[in-house]
């Protein structure tokens, strides 16, 4: 039996990306179709590196084409292309994806998150950046372990721009890095928009599949700057189970979702969910209550991302600069299904919405 690349495609059409609810060849993500003999062989397109379901659509791709002739060798080629609504703009034109960490109370989680999770997704392929935001408490440097490391300024047609420092293949930037600490506490208010302005437009981020920024807590003068400097792709919401860390995160996730804000949700991430002692490692203890983060996320209709434990190696690899993720505990398998997750749903955000306008603020 001789078979042809549409007999290829049309038995592919009917395997459907699991995430996004349409069929591979609808969706493009079907490329280099050759046939030699009963040798089959094709490409798919991911829309991240991190993609969980990589082997059940590489399985349902040769059981598809298999219908139409068993004795067919088929070879199934996975690349990743990351998916982004982002093409072509102004400020940040080679990052594809903007993902602001949030929290309402402090102290949460969200800069452990971001370290956690942009060092997940570089392992998994993809090229990450963060930006501290937080103006007047940065941490990023001490969870990185380059506090006393100096961005080069270079002039590139007679304007400065800031190379941002790498560490463990992420680009970082952090006031943390330009003024001494101690400085850092009083700027607020303009002073600190500005820093993040700064931070979007003057610094050589270069190609990104996901550039991260950690926000201080609460809503302040620099959620509003972010979303009115750049569209951002979405928000990630940590917050503990407990009560109060709950009713603030309420508020932040709120924040995005007004009208002239419009930033979508990716889900809630549950920090601290529970204790787990090293000499116990079954044992789970629900210090700050339990399952108030799926709870949100139920409750606001947007994904739940996971729990991630309260233990000891999270504290300290953060104290020591080294983001747990990268240790072989298998506490830090809790940040790689953190970054599969949220790399899904950038996919699943980008496939259904059009681009994130930038906030204008009419006076
Ligand atoms: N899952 C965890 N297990 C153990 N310690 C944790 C965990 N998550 C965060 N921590 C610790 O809790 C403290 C606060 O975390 P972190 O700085 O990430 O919170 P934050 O929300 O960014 O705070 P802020 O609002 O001040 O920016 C840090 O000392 C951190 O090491
Ligand atoms: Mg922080």
């Amino acid at each position: 039996m001789t078979i042809t690349n549409e007999d290829v495609l049309k038995a592919l059409s009917t395997v459907e990306e699991p995430d996004l609810k349409k069929d591979l060849v609808t969706l493009n993500m079907i490329k280099d179709v050759k046939v030699e003999g009963n040798k089959v062989s094709f490409t798919v397109v991911l829309t991240t590196p991190a993609c969980p379901l990589k082997e059940l659509i590489r399985n349902n791709c040769t059981a598809a084409v298999q219908k139409i002739d068993a004795s067919l060798q088929v070879t199934v080629n996975l690349i990743a292309d990351v998916s982004s609504t982002r093409n072509n703009q102004p400020l940040l034109p080679g990052v594809k994806n903007i993902i602001a960490v949030a929290s309402g109370k402090g102290g949460v989680g969200k800069s452990t998150v971001t370290c956690n999770l942009a060092v997940a997704l570089a392992r998994m392929g993809a090229s990450v950046g963060i930006i501290d935001a937080d103006i007047s408490g940065p941490s990023i440097p001490v969870m990185f372990d380059v506090e006393d490391v100096r961005p080069n300024i270079v002039e590139e047609n007679g304007k400065h721009v800031i190379i941002p420092v790498l560490q463990y293949g992420i680009k970082l930037i952090s006031i943390g890095f330009l003024a001494p600490a101690e400085a850092a506490v009083v700027w607020r208010g303009p002073m600190a928009s500005s820093a993040l302005k700064q931070f979007l437009a003057d610094v050589e981020w270069g190609d990104l599949d996901y550039l991260l920024i950690d926000l201080p807590p609460g809503t302040s003068d620099i959620h509003l700057s972010l979303v009115q400097n750049v569209p951002v792709t979405g928000a990630l919401i940590v917050t503990t189970p407990q009560k109060v860390a709950l009713a603030d995160a309420r508020k932040g996730l709120n924040m995005f979702k007004q009208p002239q804000i419009n930033v979508p949700i990716l889900g809630v991430v549950e920090n601290m969910a529970y204790f787990t002692p090293q000499e116990l490692p079954d044992s789970k203890y629900y210090i700050f209550g339990k399952e108030g983060g799926r709870q949100l996320a139920a409750e606001n209709n947007v994904a739940f991302l996971g729990e991630i434990p309260l233990v000891q190696g999270i504290r300290e690899s953060g104290d020591a600069g080294k983001p747990h993720v990268m240790s072989d505990d298998v506490t830090a398998d809790a940040f790689k299904h953190l970054a599969e997750r949220v790399a899904q749903q950038v996919a699943i955000r980008n496939s259904n919405y059009s681009a994130t306008q930038k906030v204008e603020i009419k006076l």
